[in-house]
């Protein structure tokens, strides 16, 4: 049984009402009939341009945005019919990982508070076991434990990503959605990012869905990718096979983009082991 399941996963938003009178103009099908699978322990990539449907999808799947129709499953279970205690447990199992981690971190908060937060919001630990894990986090993440006591202005776009990053991993979730993780970030410094996921994804057998309009970095992470254009996937494959024999013309000029990323990530591969 896959980990994750989507079938047939349509979102339609209204376009605005117009400010001349009239209704909606019309809609966009930002997700337009799209199923998936990921095994555990998989990185499934998804991969298209700016306005292709792919953050869409990514909250789809987390039910961070309900569907207009189809199904999510994950680990077999209904997640579009969870509720109460079994929506609970599936926040806890399913976490996202923004591109912009200024925005998505609260810049009055430490950055202890921040991370612990969730483990709050889910009341999982006690005052002591939390700032232990905190402390855990911090350090999987290669940040020094005194940052706990620091605010995020305080931090690089790099550091950040990885508060964002140690955030994600405070209730120990199964399945991860990083949408354009590395995106706001030099490409060194992403390279970085994306090394610290697969290591995270090794020591903690973590499966992901990785979003990203750059082929280059898609094809480093993933096991297998999924190519989105206009809300559909148009093709799929394993990395290797995709990379090698692309069958859609999108999928050929997404493979022409330039391949610094890739260079940089085995550059510093060495280098970055912490
Ligand atoms: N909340 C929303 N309301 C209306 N339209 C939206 C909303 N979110 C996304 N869209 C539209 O859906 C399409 C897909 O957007 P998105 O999923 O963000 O694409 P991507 O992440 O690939 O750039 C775009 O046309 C976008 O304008
Ligand atoms: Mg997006």
């Amino acid at each position: 049984m896959p980990l994750v399941e989507a079938r047939d996963l349509v979102k339609v938003f209204p376009l605005g009402e117009s400010i001349f009178g009239g209704g909606a103009q019309g809609e966009v099908r930002a997700v337009d009939g799209v199923s998936l699978q990921i095994e555990a322990g998989e990185t499934l990539g998804i991969v298209g341009e700016s306005g292709s449907g792919k953050s869409t999808l990514g909250r789809l799947i987390l039910r961070l945005i309900e569907p207009t129709s189809g199904s999510v499953r994950f680990a077999g279970q209904d997640v579009l019919r969870a509720s109460g205690a079994e929506l609970r447990r599936l926040r806890r199992d399913m976490q996202i990982i923004f591109q912009d981690p200024f925005g998505s971190l609260d810049p009055r908060m430490r950055v202890g508070e921040i991370v612990a937060e969730p483990l709050l919001v889910h009341n999982s630990t006690g005052s002591r076991e939390r700032r232990q894990r905190v402390v855990e986090l911090l350090r999987a993440v290669g940040l020094e434990e005194s940052a706990a006591e620091r605010h995020p202005h305080e931090f690089s776009g790099g550091q950040r990503q990885r508060i964002g990053i140690a955030r994600a991993l405070a209730l120990r979730p199964k399945f991860i959605v990083t949408d354009e993780p590395v995106s706001a970030l030099d490409v060194s410094v992403g390279a970085q990012i994306v090394n610290l996921l697969a290591r995270l994804q090794r020591e903690f057998g973590l499966t992901y869905l990785f979003i990203s309009h750059s082929m280059p970095v898609v094809r480093y992470l993933a096991t297998r990718i999924a190519v989105m254009y206009r809300g559909k996937i148009v093709e799929t494959g394993p990395t290797e096979q995709l990379v090698a024999s692309p069958a859609h013309p999108y999928t050929r000029s997404l493979l022409q983009a330039t391949p610094e990323m890739e260079a940089a990530v085995s550059n510093q591969q060495s280098a970055f082991n912490t």
